[in-house]
């Protein structure tokens, strides 16, 4: 985005100190654990995965309304919720799983009116039927694929954790608002969970980035025709990865590979360092 059309939010991003980069975990299944977070939180005031808000601005001003009700999950230390709240999103419900990432997110919102911090399972949200306009997430859904062997073929545990979350970001959904994930996951693997059977909304994306592409899904619940379900029989052809690495962040990497001993994790951080 030019300088010269930077909003007042943005620049504050910008300005902030550069986010903490921290060393990856020895074993990535150590993402699927709270204790993990809890203690990386400890130290980790701010780190922002893939990109910060400046990057996907306005893709995030053109699905999300000042009055909408917003719920982020698995926020972590980013300063997501607080940019778009600079923007003028105004009612942000930002949650997280870990305990220490809540009570930071506490300490910042103190003066923010509207903004409240809550611990919430992403995977079992507190939160009553339809009662937010919006749920947005980034990162946190590629942390249930960490253990993902094939994407091609994703294994029983791992499809059970990511339609559970699904399943409840739909369920809190207004019956038209919509769920917003900025992920690396790419289309071709995501489209089978989000568009299978019991879930109303059909999957859009734009992308974000420089050499390489995030994407910027968004999901409209009651979109979807009827009979259009998916489902993780249906991908068929291998597609490229095409991923130019060398400027990405290597727990960025880590995370998107879907590999998961720990000698390969050697390699990647080889290929990273590359
Ligand atoms: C890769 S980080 C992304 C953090 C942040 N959204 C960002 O963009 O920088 C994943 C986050 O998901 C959280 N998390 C992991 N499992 C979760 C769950 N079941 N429910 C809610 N949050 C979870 C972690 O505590 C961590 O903050």
């Amino acid at each position: 985005m030019a300088a010269d059309t930077a909003s007042s939010g943005d620049i504050q991003a910008q300005q902030r100190s550069p986010p903490e980069r921290q060393d990856p975990p020895p074993n990535k299944l150590h993402y699927l654990r709270p204790s993990y977070w809890d203690e990386r939180f400890q130290g980790e005031q701010h780190y922002e995965w893939f990109k910060n808000y400046s990057h996907f601005r306005h893709l995030v001003l053109k699905h999300i309304k000042p009055t909408d009700r917003v719920l982020e999950v698995g926020a972590g230390s980013s300063r997501l919720s607080e940019d778009m709240y600079r923007d003028g999103i105004r009612h942000i419900t930002c949650t997280d799983l870990s305990t220490v990432a809540v009570e930071r997110m506490r300490e910042r919102f103190v003066d923010l009116p509207g903004m409240v911090a809550a611990e919430a399972d992403m995977l079992n949200l507190p939160f009553d039927d339809e009662s937010f306009d919006v749920v947005i997430e980034k990162g946190a859904m590629d942390v249930l694929f960490v253990d993902c062997d094939d994407q091609w073929s994703p294994e029983p545990e791992v499809a059970k954790r990511v339609r559970g979350m699904l399943a409840e970001a739909h369920r809190v959904l207004n019956p038209t608002g919509v769920f917003i994930t900025i992920a690396f996951g790419q289309p071709h693997f995501r489209r089978p969970f989000f568009e299978a059977e019991g879930l109303t909304w059909s999957m859009k994306y734009e992308t974000f980035g420089d050499n390489f592409h995030y994407f910027f899904y968004t999901l409209y619940k009651g979109t979807k025709d009827a009979g259009e379900s998916f489902s993780l029989e249906s991908m068929a052809v291998p597609l490229s990865l095409g991923m130019e690495h060398e400027n990405m962040d290597s727990e960025d990497y880590l995370l998107q590979s879907g590999l998961s001993d720990d000698d390969d994790d050697d390699d990647e951080e080889r290929a990273c360092q590359s």
